[in-house]
């Protein structure tokens, strides 16, 4: 998930690894479509570290608008971005592979440990300037139809260690603002990927004015996920379409919600993509927790969880993954991608929950849970069912469409056929 760059992302700060693509051919910028093409838009994020096993040939090409490589990493240097730990050679070939097939390529600047340097790239009018011009330069040189601003969060400390001020809301609004106003940067899809409740103002709250971005930018997607995890002192719904049903002390955001408060902010509902988690959360959770009506009477949505035993998740999670970027020990995420879940067992692979496992839809957060009693390994995730209603619910509110983290959590299409059906899309097969 987003986590997963390693400290190795910032290894890689040296000129010589910065865009080292030699090939000069890629110069023109593709012409976006972004002011004819208002349709629908069925995206995820496609990582370049997991590149070996979700090869480009083997993406499911027709069912996207846009693909997004991730991800460039900003650096103390605001006229360096590096794709270093994202599999940098594979970009071209990814955006050759995504214009053959009709679907505009982005690359997306920022994730969870790659962000903290958006706060410094855009503190100041030289800066910004800077920043333009190397972001700019990215999108030309790699022939990219657009640009997905990951910057996890203004004015937030995020991951421990981001450069961060009150001003950056304001900040980031007038770097767009001088892209925009570049004659490449007015024709490139600008996208953000944001939190669930709109970024901090200068006082530190949610914003409330953020009608500016919806000027600049094409649109954003709310990642809608990571509202409860391992952090969280229960376990909980990973990526809960509704909160408004939940208990006053479980209101911790969801796709209602979140929808609801960067609209209120100013941002059209057909400029909000809804974020969706291809991907779940798992917590140790003894049975008394798990069955608290006993074993016939379901999964509780909010069991207790013992932190101190984090269940190792799927092959792409791992045990000892080494310091996080700001040099602070971390261990197992825990995560199991909806394919990890049918490798792990704990999903048939028809996507319902295999024999010996115990299953439970939560009709609040509408979103599923699994539980081995027997290992103890509860996880929180989504499935056909819960992407079903998170698409009706992007048909029914008039949002722009979905994004999918990531590209390859998925197994079998299960999850973007599901939400592709219900939020309006046609089959690609007709
Ligand atoms: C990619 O698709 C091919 C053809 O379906 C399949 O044989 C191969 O195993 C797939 N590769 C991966 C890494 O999933
Ligand atoms: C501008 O960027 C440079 C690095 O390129 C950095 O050293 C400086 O602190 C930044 N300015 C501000 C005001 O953050
Ligand atoms: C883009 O290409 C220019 C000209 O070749 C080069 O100077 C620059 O370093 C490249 N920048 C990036 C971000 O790839
Ligand atoms: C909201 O922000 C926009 C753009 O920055 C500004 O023009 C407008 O005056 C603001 N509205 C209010 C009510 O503050
Ligand atoms: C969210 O929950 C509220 C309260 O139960 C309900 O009225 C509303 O219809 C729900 N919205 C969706 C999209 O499920
Ligand atoms: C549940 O976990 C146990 C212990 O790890 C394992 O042996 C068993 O196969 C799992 N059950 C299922 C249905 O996968
Ligand atoms: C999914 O697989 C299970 C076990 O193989 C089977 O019982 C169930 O009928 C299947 N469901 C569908 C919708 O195919
Ligand atoms: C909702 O889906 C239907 C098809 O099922 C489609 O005709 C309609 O345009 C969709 N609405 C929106 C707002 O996309």
């Amino acid at each position: 998930m987003k986590y997963a760059l390693s400290f190795g992302a910032l290894l890689g700060l040296g000129a010589s690894i910065v865009f080292a693509y030699p090939s000069p051919h890629h110069r023109h910028v593709a012409q976006s479509l972004r002011r004819d093409s208002p349709g629908l838009v069925a995206a995820s994020w496609y990582t370049g570290w997991h590149a070996d096993d979700v090869p480009l040939a083997n993406v499911s090409w027709s069912k996207y608008t846009h693909m997004t490589y991730s991800f460039a990493v900003t650096s103390p240097d605001v006229t360096t971005l590096t794709l270093a730990d994202s599999d940098l050679a594979l970009l071209p070939e990814f955006v050759s592979t995504a214009h053959a097939n009709n679907v505009k390529a982005l690359v997306s600047i920022g994730g969870w440990t790659g962000g903290l340097y958006y706060s410094s790239s855009v503190a100041d009018d030289t800066n910004r300037t800077a920043f333009v011009k190397t972001v700019i330069d990215m999108a030309t040189n790699f022939s990219l139809d657009g640009i997905d601003f990951d910057w996890e969060y203004p004015n937030n400390i995020g991951i421990g260690c981001n450069t961060m001020s009150p001003n950056d809301v304001d900040n980031f609004l007038s770097f767009l603002q001088e892209l925009r106003a570049d004659p490449v940067g007015s024709q490139l899809f600008l996208t953000a990927a944001t939190p669930v409740f709109p970024w901090n103002d200068a006082t530190g709250n949610p914003a409330t004015n953020l009608t500016g971005f919806a000027d600049v930018l094409d649109y954003i997607a709310i990642m809608n996920y990571d509202i409860w995890g391992p952090w969280s002192t229960t376990a909980g719904p990973n990526a809960p379409l509704n909160d408004t049903c939940a208990s006053s002390g479980s209101k911790d955001g969801s796709a209602v919600s979140g929808v609801q408060a960067w609209n209120a902010a100013g941002i059209p509902l057909n400029q909000i993509v809804l974020g969706v988690a291809g991907y779940g959360h798992s917590f140790d959770v003894a049975s008394s927790a798990a069955f608290p009506n006993g074993e016939d009477g379901g999964l509780a949505s909010h069991p207790s969880f013992n932190a101190a035993d984090q269940p190792l998740g799927d092959a792409w999670d791992s045990a000892n993954p080494g310091p996080d970027v700001c040099g602070n020990p971390q261990g197992a995420e825990g995560d199991f991608d909806f394919w990890g879940l049918v490798v792990g067992g704990f999903l048939t692979d028809n996507g319902t929950a295999a024999p010996g496992i115990a299953y439970s839809f939560d009709e609040c957060s509408q979103t599923p849970y699994v539980y081995n009693a027997t290992s103890q390994v509860f996880v929180a995730y989504d499935d056909a069912q819960s992407f079903a209603a998170k698409g009706a619910f992007i048909n029914t509110t008039g949002l722009r469409g979905f994004a999918m983290w990531e590209t390859g959590s998925d197994f079998d299409d299960i999850l973007i056929d599901s939400i592709r059906g219900s939020a309006g899309f046609e089959d690609p097969e007709c």
